[in-house]
């Protein structure tokens, strides 16, 4: 079977997968009460947080909507970086929610430094700052949101965070001083696609608590709701997904025995594998900041090649990566290091790619 290098969904271990076999229970009965229970606890050691974690049926895009229609207003006003594909799609939800979204762009493989997008917090204020952790279209890891969440939230800014493939694979926290933050099932926590989550950091909760969410929005994505049945029944407000939820504790059970930490440096050292031996062939990593390049999705520029030719040639021996997004297509590969890979694995596509540059460099 084909090796998935995708920047999700990701291949899912065994005992992972064998686990959402078990049969259905009901989501109204003791047995899924307490399977939620055990989730949302590991989400939140996870997550780092001592607020709630919702679990939600769907993909992350599920979850990253979820987190704008629920906790920010129409009329709001909502700063977005933006560098990449899921920072635009931010951007527009957060728009469609009726938010006042100001934009601030940088060209692909670039990021704004904190101190640009704090000067602009500063100077126009601002209700919320909305960010992507990791930006899987060019593979960037902003990992200067630490800092960043931290000095906004001290300006009263409510920082909301999509990460949907930082999770498990980057170093997070939501007490950075992150207000809330949206990831899902089918990245680097390596479980099924079909099951995301939003974690609250405490103040959060008290807030939705008290203000509720606001009007109009759609009832699936409507955190409120999740909290009352969370908190008053210990079950979700609608069917969720019950034999990917089985895979999920699984998978978070597997995170939460290796330690978050050793998950991320696992990431981390297979990225990293890449990043060394990749240029060796002529691709050159797309983000030139070496401190942002993603641990978890690597984006390297192909040249004078075709980057859907390179998949192709790859996909024929046995490894299915991805190409770029948008503008950046067919001149960009990117290989996801997320889910049930080896050592062997990584080295096993390095010599593919190696194969595949030299018979269409010649
Ligand atoms: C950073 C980020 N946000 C949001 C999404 C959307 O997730 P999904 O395709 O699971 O809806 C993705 C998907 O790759 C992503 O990488």
């Amino acid at each position: 079977m084909a090796k998935l290098f995708t920047p999700g969904p990701v291949m899912v271990p065994r005992g992972v997968l064998t686990s959402s076999s078990d049969q259905v229970v009901s989501h109204r009965g003791p047995e899924f009460r307490g399977l939620l229970e055990h989730l949302t606890r590991g989400l939140a050691r996870i997550f780092d947080t001592d607020g709630d974690v919702y679990v939600l049926s769907g993909s992350g895009t599920t979850a990253v909507d979820a987190m704008a229609w629920s906790l920010v207003r129409p009329g709001e006003k909502v700063l977005v970086p933006v560098y990449g594909e899921f920072c635009r799609r931010l951007a527009d939800t957060l728009a469609r929610r009726g938010a006042k979204v100001t934009r601030l762009d940088t060209m692909p493989g670039e990021a704004p430094e904190p101190d640009v997008i704090l000067g602009e917090l500063e100077t126009s204020g601002y209700d919320a700052l909305a960010l992507v952790h990791n930006e899987t279209s060019t593979g960037l890891a902003y990992r200067w949101i630490r800092e960043l969440a931290r000095r906004a939230s001290q300006m009263g800014v409510k920082v909301l965070v999509d990460t949907v493939s930082g999770l498990g694979g980057e170093e997070f926290s939501i007490r950075w001083g992150i207000w809330a933050a949206a990831s899902c099932s089918h990245k680097a926590l390596a479980a099924p696609p079909g099951a995301s989550f939003v974690a609250l950091g405490r103040e959060a909760v008290e807030d939705l608590e008290k203000r509720g969410t606001p009007n109009l929005t759609p009832p699936i994505l409507d955190l409120s709701r999740y909290r009352v049945f969370l908190k008053n029944r210990g079950e979700t407000p609608f069917t969720p997904p019950i034999t990917v939820l089985y895979a999920l504790r699984q998978a978070v059970d597997r995170v939460l025995k290796i330690g978050v930490e050793a998950s991320v440096k696992a990431h981390a050292s297979r990225a990293s594998t890449l990043y060394r031996k990749l240029p060796r062939l002529g691709l050159k990593p797309l983000v030139r900041e070496s401190g942002l390049r993603s641990n978890t999705v690597a984006a390297f520029k192909t040249g004078r090649l075709k980057a859907s030719k390179i998949k192709e040639l790859l996909e024929d021996r046995g490894f299915i990566i991805a190409t770029g997004m948008g503008e950046l297509r067919d001149s960009v590969v990117r290989i996801g290091v997320m889910g049930d890979l080896t050592v062997e694995d990584v080295e096993g596509l390095i010599a593919a790619m190696e194969e595949v540059l030299d018979q269409l460099s010649s």
